[in-house]
């Protein structure tokens, strides 16, 4: 995974298909995974997610299926149908509720024909300043064969350490001096980064910059540096 694009997922938090599809072709040089949140998939619905594709990025659902573990796993069956390359669900809902996701998930894109997708397990909310959750929604995740979490960049250690098997979807993202919005527990790209994150996600960094071509910019300068301090070249 050495093209940062294919790290970083941009937060497409608009209300309609044509906005998040101008975004993001806008932003495709930069950002190489299109995130679908509560507020696009609501508006625009599924098909969203086939136009995303059309641009040849890929599409992270971040729907957070949370329910009984039958409801779920064919909630989860039907978006890996369609095809995404990621889908979350909050890892509140217990061990049997993820896997149940996790199996819907596999199976529908089984069925679909499409290469395994990425389950994500959502930790503790970066707006939350109380992380104190975060083992026992790890160590479910873990249990019910998740493929990743998405946590804050101040949890990736703990990851790497009780389970090292999972990635990390990273948000809560801010460039250096950059307003922290509604969120509580932020990093720098490059911070997250040198601290083992697999993939960041960004928003308003990018997307409420005057000039977002260069915050694009200056984020892919960040996570660059980074990764060469990461593999000790720098
Ligand atoms: O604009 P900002 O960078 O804060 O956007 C972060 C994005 O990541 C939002 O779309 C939010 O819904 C999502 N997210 C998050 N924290 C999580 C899971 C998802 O901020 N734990």
């Amino acid at each position: 995974m050495s093209d940062i694009r294919e790290r970083l997922a941009l937060a497409l938090d608009v209300g309609g298909a044509d906005e998040a599809e101008a975004l993001a072709r806008r932003l495709a040089p930069w950002f190489g995974i299109a995130k679908v949140g509560m507020e696009l998939y609501a508006e625009a619905g599924p098909d969203v997610i086939d136009r995303l594709h059309g641009l040849g990025v890929a599409v992270f659902a971040d729907l957070k299926f949370y329910d009984i573990p039958n409801t779920v796993e064919r909630a989860a069956r039907v978006v890996g149908r369609r095809g995404v390359e990621f889908l979350n669900f909050p890892a509140a809902g217990g061990t049997a509720m993820l896997a149940a996701g996790v199996e819907g998930l596999a199976e529908g894109a089984r069925a679909g024909g499409h290469t395994p997708p990425k389950a994500l397990a959502v930790t503790v909310l970066t707006s939350e300043a109380d992380a104190s959750a975060f083992d026992a929604r790890l160590d479910h995740a873990a249990a019910a064969g998740c493929d990743g979490v998405v946590c804050s960049a101040h949890e990736i250690a703990t990851v790497k350490e009780r389970s090292p098997r999972l990635g990390t979807m990273v948000p809560g993202i801010r460039l250096a001096g950059g307003g922290r919005h509604d969120q509580a527990r932020v990093a720098t790209p490059g911070d997250a980064i040198e601290r083992g994150a697999d993939w960041l996600v960004v928003g308003r960094a990018v997307t409420a910059a005057a000039d977002r071509e260069a915050a694009a910019e200056a984020v892919t300068r960040d996570v660059a540096d980074a990764l060469a301090r990461r593999s000790g070249t720098r």
